[in-house]
């Protein structure tokens, strides 16, 4: 995909109304901290248009970048950062479900786990969610430039048996460092989610 303009066109926060789109969009879930907002930057070529902080629990909102007219990507607030209250993380997950529930333009839920741990149970809830609200996730496995080559399929099967994948799961290593993998993502979302 050739970036030609990026605009952060709508930004929702708990009591906003969700925006009704006519582009398709493309979102992205994941616990704080796993490079949500990292990875929407490497898909915009852009350092820090999506903000990024090493304080988890940074995008507490359902962000839209408007990608040249053309789609969405769409950056969930993440979860399981145990330092907000109960409360605001029961309010999180509202906005959430009201989105994926009720969006008519979402084509495809990305799914980010961290390559170099087992899947937490919380992300276990999420896949089986996205899964029962009828999508089929893309599993992007981030910070892949942690890990020594070696391990990398070691640390893929980790991921899929952690989530309990459906068959045909398909699983995109990504480093937003090295930038690996984001290709593979645009060609994905290219051929099989723009209309
Ligand atoms: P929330 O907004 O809190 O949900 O987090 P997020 O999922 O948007 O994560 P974010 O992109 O802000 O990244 C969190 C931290 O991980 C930052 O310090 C990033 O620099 C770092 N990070 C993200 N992706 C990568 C990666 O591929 N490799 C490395 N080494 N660090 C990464
Ligand atoms: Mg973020």
């Amino acid at each position: 995909m050739i970036i030609r303009n990026i605009n952060l066109e709508t930004v929702c926060g708990i009591t906003s109304k969700l925006p009704e789109n006519t582009l398709p969009e493309i979102a992205f879930a994941g616990k704080s901290n796993v490079g949500k907002s990292s990875l929407i930057n490497a898909l915009m070529n852009r350092k820090s248009y999506a903000r990024i902080s090493a304080t988890p629990g940074k995008t507490q909102t359902i962000n839209f970048y408007n990608i040249n007219e053309a789609l969405y990507l769409v950056d969930l607030p993440g979860y399981g950062y145990a330092k907000v209250s109960e409360q605001e993380k029961i309010k999180w997950g509202q906005l959430i479900e009201r989105y994926l529930h009720g969006s008519k333009q979402l084509k495809v839920v990305f799914l980010l786990i961290d390559i170099r741990h087992k899947p937490s149970g919380n992300d276990k809830m999420m896949y089986e969610w996205i899964v029962s609200q009828g999508f089929h996730p893309v599993i992007i496995a981030t910070k892949l430039d942690k890990i020594k080559r070696s391990q990398k399929d070691k640390q893929i099967k980790i991921v899929k048996e952690g989530l309990g994948v459906l068959p045909g799961t398909i699983v995109i290593p990504f480093s937003s460092v090295t930038k690996q993998g984001r290709d593979e993502i645009w060609e994905l979302v290219e051929r099989n989610y723009l209309n």
